[in-house]
């Protein structure tokens, strides 16, 4: 542990914290350069055996960064498609961000430290930074980018040099220190734990703008929403989303497990694949199926169909979505090649509509929904740091619920809740929802 990390879990005041040295050094999981073809000839690409943790060299910080003492993180999908090196290496994207030079120059390294949440505390602040201070308990928005790309201006997500952070970039949140840019910072809810608070950001936003952004379906009052993976990462936060916003959710899950945590999450429809999947159905049986009991239980097709499973799924989607409705996708974790017919598509007035991250501002009223209490984080399990690579093998597996959480600085969960009149009006039952 570094004095710096002792400051902050001794509960140092702003003005001790900026007398404390920055470590040369610090405690990360990481992916290294010479693992990149571990797992040739490997049908199985466990990311437990290509996440390492330990030390690497802490970089300068840039005028625009910030410096935040990492006190919890989470596992999010794209750490597993980093450590599985595919589609690509993500040491493609740090060899790009290091080519333009500058400040940019320090993420191409022989390490990538991965991880696309965070919660902690601001220990130093760069030159340039005004609206962030030390002290400062934030939650970290993954939308990296330079504020000063005119698109960034319209919406930060559409200017060329917005990236995901811990994925597309270096210095992520599976660590002990992060380094970001003080535009990814925002307040994080009192009310909750650092484990519950590093949980939501990357899927609640990316929800939030796939739902309820004007830029992608905005989704209206009484509209039916079908969501596939409905206790995923991002599933689980959309059900919240449709239900908050006067939306019928239909979820759709993989066991019997999942099932029963989804109606505990207040889900009015639930389907489960795996009873259809058992019959072995042709694809468009398989959505008829769907079809026929989204019909019986609502009495309507789906207005919006919410996809990131991809392949598997999305000739379904198109499908499934009503005349002039829309299919909304940010992923394809089952694979990015999509077939689906397109007579479904044009004959009938579907529209698909890509969505990726969220902006700014979108970032900030996902979590205002947190900290009013209308949506609760997903977390079902936590792990230390040291033992990631499982906590990661677990979403690789497919065998969690919501979120899975990592405690980096904090040495054990519950700490960090300020706000406790909050949280009893919210319930524990409700903040804990998911946890096994
Ligand atoms: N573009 C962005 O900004 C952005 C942000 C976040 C995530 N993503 C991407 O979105 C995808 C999902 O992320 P996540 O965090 O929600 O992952 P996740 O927690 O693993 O959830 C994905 C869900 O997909 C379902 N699923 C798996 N295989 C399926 C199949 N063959 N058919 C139907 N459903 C299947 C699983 O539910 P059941 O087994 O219960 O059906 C699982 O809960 C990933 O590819 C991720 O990279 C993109």
């Amino acid at each position: 542990m570094t004095s710096l990390g002792e400051a902050v879990l001794d509960g140092a005041e702003a003005t001790d914290l900026l007398t404390e040295d920055t470590p040369s050094r610090y405690v990360a999981a990481h992916l290294h350069r010479d693992d990149v073809s571990l797992f040739d000839g490997d049908a199985d690409r466990d990311v437990s055996r290509s996440i390492r943790v330990g030390e690497v060299p802490m970089p300068e910080l840039a005028p625009d960064e910030v410096l935040v003492a990492v006190m919890a993180s989470a596992i999010n999908y794209n750490t597993i498609w980093s450590a599985m090196f595919q589609p690509i290496p993500t040491f493609r994207f740090l060899e790009d961000l290091g080519k333009q030079g500058g400040w940019n120059g320090r993420h191409d390294q022989p390490h990538h430290v991965i991880g696309s949440d965070a919660a902690g505390v601001i220990v130093k602040t760069g030159s340039a930074v005004q609206s962030r201070s030390v002290g400062d308990r934030v939650v970290i928005a993954a939308v990296w980018l330079d504020g000063q790309d005119p698109a960034a201006q319209a919406d930060g997500v559409l200017a060329t040099s917005q990236r995901a952070w811990g994925f597309e970039t270096n210095f992520g949140g599976l660590a002990h220190f992060a380094v970001v840019k003080a535009s990814q910072c925002v307040p994080k809810p009192p009310h909750l734990s650092w484990e519950e608070a590093a949980c939501n950001s990357l899927c609640l936003m990316t929800a939030y703008r796939m739902l309820v952004s004007p830029r992608a379906v905005q989704m209206k009052q009484g509209d039916v929403v079908l969501v596939w993976g409905a206790t995923g990462g991002l599933g689980a936060y959309a059900v919240q989303l449709i239900r908050s916003g006067g939306g019928i959710a239909v979820g759709v899950v993989g066991s019997a497990r999942k099932a029963s945590a989804l109606e505990k999450l207040g889900c009015d429809v639930i389907i489960r694949r795996d009873e259809i999947e058992a019959d072995q159905p042709s694809e468009m049986e398989g959505a008829r199926r769907i079809g026929k009991a989204i019909r019986r239980e609502v009495g309507e097709d789906p207005h919006i169909v919410v996809d990131y499973t991809g392949c598997d799924t999305f000739g379904k989607s198109v499908f499934l979505c009503r005349r002039g409705g829309a299919v909304v996708t940010c992923g394809s974790s089952t694979g990015y090649s999509h077939n689906y017919d397109n007579r479904y598509l044009w004959m009938r007035l579907k529209r698909i509509v890509g969505s990726h991250g969220a902006n700014a501002q979108e970032c900030w009223e996902a979590t205002r929904l947190l900290s009013l209490g209308r949506i609760v984080p997903t977390l079902s399990r936590v792990y230390p740091l040291a033992q990631v690579g499982e906590a990661a093998r677990h979403v690789q597996s497919n065998e969690h619920i919501g979120k899975v959480g990592v405690l980096c600085l904090a040495p054990h969960e519950g700490m960090g809740i300020e706000d406790h009149d909050m949280r009893d009006r919210i319930g524990e039952d409700r903040l804990r929802v998911f946890r096994e």
